[in-house]
């Protein structure tokens, strides 16, 4: 039986310069989408995707990710004598859902980079990989999107990846894979190219922040060389990874919300708060009152 998907890596240490000056001393991490922060909501698609140990890749600036997971006892106290039960219920939940572990990337050498950090962490067993500046959610939240890849690598071995279709300008921005759809949605990939130029783009299926890896990948990752930016880049090490063993794809139904930049992080608050209940109304007649 093929092993099951018990950790994930979440890299968080990037500088976040599509965010200055608001990223230089707060994590965009740390970012908030109504009242929680936008790591909270990664970590908890992961735990509703059964992973119960957790390993956020930081750097400088950024400790105030370790702070908000980490109890602080004074706070809980102070909750406790003057009766806020509920707030306390809801940190002592957010604080005890998963083993979180933080590991440093002292320099910014890419994704690939990030990643290979985890190798003493992860071993010898698949992981998952989600990016601590994206959202993504799903039509059916029993559903998130690292399940539905957890569970394609608990079936056919290897890595997956989670796949948007984006318009053929965007293909720059985005690792483009390549494949036959063997199941619907499900791609067998051939090819795996980092931010194409749309003409050498082998087609517009844009990975969306969410991998299940094998731990082979940490293998292909130390001898593959920089590439875009100078980075070491995860997708040059899957294409490497793919000659070996199986890479799907999977193009979910859902939303990706990437809040490293402005225009995104305002459109994911007004997703965010038009979904909660309290705020809903109150936000539907202001959004009205400002566009007329
Ligand atoms: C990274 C990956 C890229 C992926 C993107 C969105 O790029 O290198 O392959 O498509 O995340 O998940 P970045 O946005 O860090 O430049």
């Amino acid at each position: 039986m093929l092993p099951k998907v018990r950790k994930a890596v979440i890299p968080a240490a990037g500088f976040g310069t599509r965010f200055l000056p608001i990223s230089k001393a707060v994590p965009k991490e740390m970012l908030p989408l109504v009242d929680k922060p936008v790591i909270q909501y990664v970590v908890e698609e992961a735990v509703a995707s059964g992973i119960t140990d957790l390993l956020i890749v930081i750097s400088r600036s950024k400790r105030a990710i370790e702070e908000h997971f980490h109890p602080i006892h004074e706070l809980e106290a102070e909750l406790e004598a003057k009766g806020r039960t509920e707030d306390l219920t809801t940190l002592r939940q957010m604080q005890s859902m998963a083993r979180i572990h933080y590991i440093w990337q002292p320099k910014m050498g890419g994704l690939g980079d990030a990643i290979l950090y985890a190798r003493d962490h992860v071993g010898a067993e698949p992981f998952a990989v989600l990016l601590g500046d994206t959202v993504v959610t799903t039509g059916d939240p029993s559903r998130p999107v690292t399940r539905q890849l957890a569970d394609l690598v608990e079936t056919h071995g290897g890595s997956a990846v989670a796949l948007q279709q984006v318009p053929e300008e965007k293909v720059s921005r985005y690792g483009i894979l390549g494949g036959q759809e063997i199941a619907p949605g499900v791609i067998r990939a051939t090819q795996f190219v980092e931010k194409p130029r749309p003409e050498e783009a082998p087609s517009r299926l844009a990975v969306s922040a969410r991998y299940v890896l094998s731990p082979a990948i940490f293998a292909h990752l130390e001898k593959t060389p920089k590439g875009k930016g100078g980075e070491l880049q995860l997708t040059d090490a899957m294409a490497s990874l793919m000659k070996e063993e199986a890479l799907h794809g999977l193009r979910y139904e859902g939303q990706r919300h990437d809040i490293g930049n402005k225009l995104d992080f305002i459109k994911a608050n007004l997703h965010f708060a038009l979904q909660h209940p309290d705020l809903r109304e109150a936000i539907q007649a202001h959004l009205r009152t400002l566009v007329s």
